[in-house]
């Protein structure tokens, strides 16, 4: 039971050697009770690579073709016969239920989250049907000259979505009125190279396109391929999202993103406000597998004295990078493998070697703890999480329809004046006049 939950769970989330893995697993523990059907979900596995491998970059509109499908059932249909036979398999393998006890520590939803009103996975199929491609296409090169970029991408996307929403507001400038929501403190840390990024994918697909994709979507599919392309799981984006007119103050802005110095139950407290429980909190925070950290952001863990839980080795390492809590210096957020994106920051926090309280303090907490644990120990498990949590996250407030914009240049909001109205791709088949 265990080993075909776990099979179906990674090929879930697109990682089919684990899943051929568990499946032998199976069939050696299974033996001629479930072999004929075991057999059949091997090859549609196999199958279902093959094709995935060969759709990939040649088109991003990933359909899940009929014989999937019919896979997928019989993966289904044989769970339910292994279920049958659950005494015999748990009586004579005890431990097959291991992986099972490690799912049901996070929350119960297997399924990824519903798509918010006004956003398809098919935006723009008609409009500019190669957005995605230009994107990975244009990242996987700039990945090549600084893998650091990536890092850049996925916090500027999460930046955006906690204040006011995913509305592209953290990449305007600040203006005559007032100082940008970029200018706010916890945003100041912000990559410079990530927004001339989105700037330049916008002149690309522009060019290509015309003025049809937003900046808020440009920037979740940056930030889904910051992922992919660091390591970690590929997952399909709801897009339709448009551009806001305008842009947080600074309050809102340091309300929106909680500090380093958090503990979870200030971080459970800001993000019940968007309705993300214990288990998002946990999958989204593994965003630091990859990245960096200023001495500004750690220094409360150093001075005036060592935070006593951290391990003293990596404590002695941070003291050597940060003299001083003002040293303007980085280190890596997890430092068993800084530019992968992998399951490994959980054992850096099982080995007191997170960096920043809000980090560590969810191997301390009681209500976090057992979700690092299960993360640590079943990559594929935080994989299929941190997909569902990202999709959650990047669908907080969005504008969708006639509301907002699609910028020209996604570090201004339009003038009116010079711009011509455009017809938007609405749900079902309704179009919209839009500036
Ligand atoms: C849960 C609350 C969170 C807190 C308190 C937090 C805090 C921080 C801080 C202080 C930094 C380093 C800034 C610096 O000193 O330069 C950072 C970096 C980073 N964060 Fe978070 N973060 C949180 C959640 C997230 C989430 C949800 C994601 C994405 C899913 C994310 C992705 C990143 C990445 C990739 C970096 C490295 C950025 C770079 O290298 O440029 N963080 N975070």
């Amino acid at each position: 039971m265990g080993c075909l939950h776990v099979a179906i769970l990674c090929d879930d989330v697109g990682d089919h050697s684990e899943a051929l893995r568990s499946l032998d697993m199976c069939i050696i523990m299974g033996g001629p009770l479930l072999r004929p059907n075991l057999d059949a979900v091997v090859q549609w596995i196999i199958a279902s690579w093959t094709v995935t491998n060969e759709s990939k970059g040649r088109n991003s509109d990933r359909m899940v073709p009929e014989e999937h499908s019919k896979g997928l059932d019989l993966a289904k249909n044989t769970m339910i016969i292994a279920s049958g036979h659950k005494d015999f398999f748990c009586q004579s393998f005890p431990t097959l239920g291991a992986p099972h006890i490690s799912v049901s520590v996070v929350s119960e939803a297997q399924e990824l989250p519903p798509v918010a009103k006004g956003l398809s996975y098919t935006f723009y199929k008609t409009s500019c049907p190669q957005v995605e491609n230009i994107i990975r296409k244009h990242l996987k090169g700039e990945f090549k000259k600084d893998i650091g970029l990536a890092a850049g991408l996925l916090r500027v996307h999460f930046h955006d979505c906690f204040v006011q929403g995913c509305d592209g507001s953290v990449l305007l400038d600040g203006s005559a009125s007032g100082p940008g929501e970029k200018d706010a403190p916890p945003n100041l840390t912000l990559r410079p190279s990530a927004f001339k990024a989105i700037n330049n994918l916008k002149a690309l697909i522009d060019k290509q396109c015309g003025r049809v994709v937003s900046c808020a979507d440009i920037t979740a599919l940056a930030a889904r391929d910051s992922i992919v392309l660091s390591g970690g799981p590929d997952y399909r984006v709801p897009l339709g999202r448009r551009d806001g007119l305008e842009f947080a103050t600074r309050e809102a802005t340091n309300d929106g993103l909680p500090s380093p110095a958090s503990n979870v139950t200030i971080l459970l407290k800001v993000l019940s406000k968007l309705n993300l429980d214990a288990t998002d909190l946990v999958a989204l925070s593994g965003g630091h597998t990859i990245g960096l950290g200023h001495c500004s952001s750690f220094s409360n863990r150093l001075f005036p004295s060592q935070d006593t839980t951290m391990d003293n080795t990596f404590a002695n390492n941070l003291y050597k990078t940060c003299p001083t809590g003002t040293t303007n210096k980085t280190t890596v957020l997890d430092i068993r493998s800084p530019n992968v994106f992998d399951n490994k920051y959980y054992a850096d926090l099982e080995h007191k070697q997170g960096l920043f309280t809000s980090d560590q303090d969810l191997y301390i907490d009681k209500r976090t703890k057992e979700i690092v644990t299960s993360f640590s120990t079943n990559q594929a498990l935080f994989f299929q999480k941190f997909v569902a949590s990202m999709v959650k996250m990047g669908q907080l407030n969005v504008l969708t329809g006639n509301k907002g914009e699609i910028r020209s240049d996604c570090s201004k909001k339009n003038s009116k004046e010079g711009l011509w109205p455009i017809i938007v791709d609405g749900e079902e088949g309704q179009d919209f006049l839009a500036f």
